[in-house]
């Protein structure tokens, strides 16, 4: 049984070996796992972890149950402790946990007996997400290190900024950051974005969390997207094998001009595809005794 909590403690040859096998599913290996149950317990809004999830589970032969906090024994105050004790108690194989609380899982860890999945925790990580990522920059350009990426928008309260800054440098790639002051992480240095735009490989968007700043940005949607995010002129001068990157959901008009979404050098739409076999991946990795 081994938890997927951050990917700080994770090996690199760890984390290849997880590309690998997710690679191997996307190519038609398949594994199932009998009579297992997993419990899928969203306390943030998820379309695409939670829902890829599933679809990893149901490939795999794992059956599903989906809490929803709202009519759960959580709105009568029943703690997560609680709540995942009582789903390994009734029989759940593994639980795949998203929650507003940074490192919630430091208190689950050593007193669960079945792996925790974090599916993403506050502003801190979202380890399934920077795998999916590594896989598609990998299929892309067939490695990692040596790659220029530049990481835009929300880096304050973006787990996905977080958790790629850190593996991506321990893989060796260059990682360019820019933000506008309100929404700067401290922990990081800085550069224009407009030094950028023509000499990286990867531009990945992070979507501006409205929901999670106390007051709106002092900014117009035309001045961000002009600044911080991806505009069509910013677009005409990326490399010509650049690629575009965003985890979703995207504020279209805010990070990413409407039209650049499904334009050819979006990746968007093959991160969500290769979510679920990274998912498989992780998934394995939970349950396999080795
Ligand atoms: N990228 C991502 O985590 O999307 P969801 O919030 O829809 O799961």
């Amino acid at each position: 049984m081994k938890h997927l909590t951050t990917l700080k403690e994770l090996e690199i040859s760890e984390i290849m070996h997880l590309l690998d096998r997710a690679e191997d599913f996307k190519k038609g290996e398949t594994k199932t796992y009998a009579n297992m149950v997993f419990a899928n317990l969203f306390f943030e809004p998820s379309t695409r972890t939670q829902n890829s999830f599933i679809m990893a589970e149901k490939k795999m032969g794992i059956q599903d149950i989906n809490l929803n906090p709202e009519a759960s024994s959580i709105k009568k105050g029943e703690t997560l402790y609680d709540t995942v004790k009582t789903f390994e108690a009734i029989g759940v194989n593994g639980v795949v946990i998203r929650a507003t609380e940074e490192k919630y899982y430091e208190q689950l860890v050593g007193k669960i007996n079945i792996p925790i999945m974090n599916g993403g925790d506050g502003a801190g990580d979202h380890p399934t997400q920077s795998l999916l990522d590594l896989l598609t920059i990998r299929q892309e350009f067939g490695k990692l290190e040596g790659l220029k990426v530049l990481i835009l928008g929300d880096i304050r309260f973006s787990r996905v900024a977080k958790t790629n800054i850190e593996i991506m440098r321990r893989l060796g790639m260059d990682v360019f950051i820019c933000a506008p002051e309100p929404l700067k992480d401290p922990a990081y240095d800085y550069i224009d974005c407009d030094d950028a735009f023509g000499k990286v490989d990867v531009v990945m968007l992070l979507r501006v969390q409205h929901e999670r700043h106390e007051h709106r940005m002092n900014m117009t949607q035309e001045e961000y997207l002009a600044n911080y995010g991806l505009s069509k002129a910013r677009y005409a001068e990326m490399k010509d094998h650049a690629i575009i990157m965003h985890p979703a959901p995207f504020n279209r008009g805010w990070e990413i001009d409407t039209d650049l979404v499904e334009s050819p050098k979006s990746r968007i739409f093959k991160q969500m595809d290769n979510g679920v076999y990274a998912r498989m991946a992780v998934i394995e990795r939970a349950l396999d005794r080795a």
